[in-house]
């Protein structure tokens, strides 16, 4: 596929990418990350600058952009915190227009999805999602790549969510479906992923020989999965909520006897930060066949090959 397709694109949610064009995303973060490991450093981004605007807490994502711009060549400027963009009651619009005369790139970590779609809308310049309340497209990027380093591929793959209905379950569930695997997600009634979602991943999963199945038994999502992938109980912004939600997500803690029901060679993921003891225990986070560390690795490779796809 020709890389010139991907520049100047947006990356809001996992199906701003055809099934073609997301493996051929991942395809060159396995290639760059095989090439950095052998010696060979480039930096086809020197000169270029990408904003960073994270309105939510982050180490994965903060420090593997920086990393990713500066091994890339271009230069990152972070604004994070109260002092940060969008803190002064400044419009969306008026922002990307100011930010697009200086950078080349918008990273976004924010709330509402509506607003990274609305500074997509406005800026001439990419826009990266880097988390919204409902997609973490560049979190999904880097599970594939990992998925796709272990197993070689992705079509046919049983891919087991279990937890909450949350950005997570919609990343995976696109991310699935583009891919040809087959998602099952299973969530407490009440806290299932989005209805909108659901049918966009299943009108995928119709093109490429992917399923997609929302259940309410942990049980029947895990049986004979290949992969095993929970989530936080309580999101970023839901904090209040935590101990309301402990009872309903109880029964859906990954534990050793619910990954015991994947298949012998399954592997557990999580975008991590883990919650130990809630929505995994520590038998399976620091299983032999968990790869979380690998998992946020490939954040790193994954927005390096995003970055330098949409920047050219
Ligand atoms: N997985 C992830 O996005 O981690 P951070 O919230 O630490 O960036
Ligand atoms: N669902 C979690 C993911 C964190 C990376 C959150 O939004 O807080």
């Amino acid at each position: 596929m020709n890389n010139e397709l991907f520049k100047g694109r947006d990356l809001l949610a996992m199906d701003d990418f055809s099934p073609e064009e997301l493996v051929h995303v991942v395809g060159v973060a396995e290639a760059q990350k095989r090439m950095w490991a052998t010696g060979v450093k480039k930096a086809p981004l020197v000169g270029r600058t990408v904003a960073i605007i994270l309105q939510k807490p982050s180490l994965r994502t903060r420090v593997s952009f920086e990393v990713a711009c500066l091994r890339l060549g271009a230069s990152p400027i972070i604004m994070s915190g109260p002092d940060g963009a969008f803190s002064r009651g400044e419009t969306i619009h008026d922002t990307a227009k100011v930010l697009e005369r200086y950078v080349d790139a918008i990273v976004l970590r924010t709330y509402a999805h509506a607003t990274v779609v609305e500074l997509a809308a406005h800026a001439s310049v990419p826009v990266i999602n880097a988390l919204t309340d409902d997609h973490h497209p560049c979190q999904g990027l880097a599970d594939l790549l990992t998925i796709q380093e272990r197993f070689g591929r992705f079509a046919g793959l049983r891919f087991a969510y279990v937890g909450d209905g949350n950005n997570m379950a919609n990343t995976y569930l696109l991310a699935g479906a583009l891919t040809g695997m087959h998602v099952s997600v299973a969530s407490p009634q009440g806290f299932e992923p989005s209805a909108d979602v659901v049918a966009r991943a299943t009108s995928i999963a119709e093109r490429t020989g992917g399923r997609v199945t929302v259940v309410n038994d942990p049980a029947i999502a895990v049986a004979g999965a290949n992969v095993v992938v929970t989530d936080t109980w309580a999101s970023m912004g839901q904090e209040a909520e935590h101990d309301a939600r402990v009872a309903a997500f109880e029964p859906y803690r990954v534990d050793e006897a619910l990954f015991s029901k994947a298949e012998p060679d399954a592997i557990f993921l999580h975008c991590l930060p883990a919650h130990r003891g809630e929505e995994v225990t520590d038998g399976v986070i620091d299983h032999p066949r968990s790869l979380v560390f690998d998992e946020a690795e490939n954040r790193l490779h994954a927005q390096k090959a995003l970055l330098s796809l949409v920047l050219g």
